[in-house]
């Protein structure tokens, strides 16, 4: 029998999840729960990049991730979910792998060239510059197969890749090389139609209210060419539109592009049809979020049993390194 293949793959946990964070990965995690053994967490340490001179939110943060991530149906029983710092084998490979890693490789990935070209001083750390390799850690400390991400983390996991054959080239062959599963879903804007982002401040929560959900389509962007409610809509740039491609069936989607088209259905009454469609298709979530809010041990029980669990197989993969770096003393034990 050839052993499992496993799929890890986390978060970098900044609030509430949002769509963006649920179409563009979360989703997907959950369905791969039914074919692969899964480790999925919140990368508590990687948030410590950008929020070091005031981590004090970071703990309510990874709190609400998990919520959301139970929620949306990650299941605790079959899947290990569990927090990054709390399994402190990640920080022992990450230093390992630091030895290893020529800087320039480093250097040259695109989110570090990015903070540098924007000269933002805050990420001029030694923490920010090992993002990737604390994220490889993360990944091969699991020695998982796949990596279900968004295509925005290509780039890390190619210098993931990277380093595992250097490491498997150096001293023996103890990592697959991880595989990127990429999401299909097509990019999800956000409110202005930019990628949603924390940092734009233009997100949907995935369990936000009624009113919440309500409130916030009234804002989307639409057509910006459709100025009087007489003049005919392109659906194919309008914001909203999006949202209905990824709420609506087939048959609203059809109508809606149609009506807009010729400027049956106005951007107002547009908004108000796809605010209860969404409010209707996340009310499961919303509903299972509310019962974690009145009895929160739920997530903590889900985390001191995964923590234990992916430490089990973190410590097992530490001996094989260790032994294979030859930096174990077995005299020691
Ligand atoms: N960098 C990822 C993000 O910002 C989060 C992350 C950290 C991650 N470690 C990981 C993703 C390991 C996949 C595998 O979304």
């Amino acid at each position: 029998m050839t052993p499992p293949k496993y799929v890890l793959s986390g978060l970098k946990p900044t609030g509430r999840v949002h769509l963006g964070n649920y179409f563009g990965a979360v989703k997907n995690w959950i369905e791969l729960q039914d074919s692969y053994p899964c480790y999925y967490f919140i990368a508590d340490w990687h948030a410590l990049t950008a929020n070091y001179a005031d981590p004090s939110d970071v703990r309510q943060w990874t709190f609400d991730a998990v919520a959301d991530f139970i929620a949306a149906g990650m299941d605790p029983r079959r899947t290990v979910i569990f927090v990054q710092s709390e399994v402190k084998e990640h920080a022992e490979l990450h230093l390992l792998l630091s030895m290893i890693t020529p800087m320039p490789w480093l250097e040259r990935v695109p989110t570090v060239k990015d903070a540098q070209a924007k000269d933002d001083d805050t990420l001029d750390t030694y923490g920010f510059l090992g993002y990737p390799l604390l994220q490889t850690a993360d990944i091969i400390i699991y020695r998982a197969s796949f990596v279900p991400i968004g295509v925005d983390q290509a780039a890390h996991l190619e210098i993931s890749r990277e380093i595992v054959r250097r490491f498997n080239n150096f001293y023996g062959e103890v990592f697959p090389e991880p595989q990127p599963l990429f999401t299909t879903t097509p990019k999800v804007p956000g409110l202005d139609g930019q990628k949603m982002s924390k940092s734009y401040g233009n997100t949907i929560p995935l369990t936000a209210s009624a009113d919440e959900v309500r409130a916030l389509v009234m804002t989307m962007f639409t057509d910006p060419n459709r100025v009087r409610r007489k003049d005919p809509g392109n659906p194919d740039i309008c914001n909203l539109f999006h949202f209905h491609k990824l709420f609506s069936d087939d048959a609203t989607i059809a109508r809606v592009d149609h009506e807009c088209r010729t400027a049956q259905i106005g951007c107002v009454d547009d908004k108000k049809l796809l605010a209860e469609i969404m409010i209707e298709k996340l009310r499961p979530i919303r509903a299972r979020r509310e019962e974690i809010e009145r009895d929160p041990s739920i997530v903590w029980d889900a985390l001191r049993d995964g923590n234990r669990r992916a430490r089990e197989r973190a410590q097992e993969t530490m001996e094989l390194v260790r032994s294979a770096m030859k930096i174990d003393y077995p005299q020691l034990r």
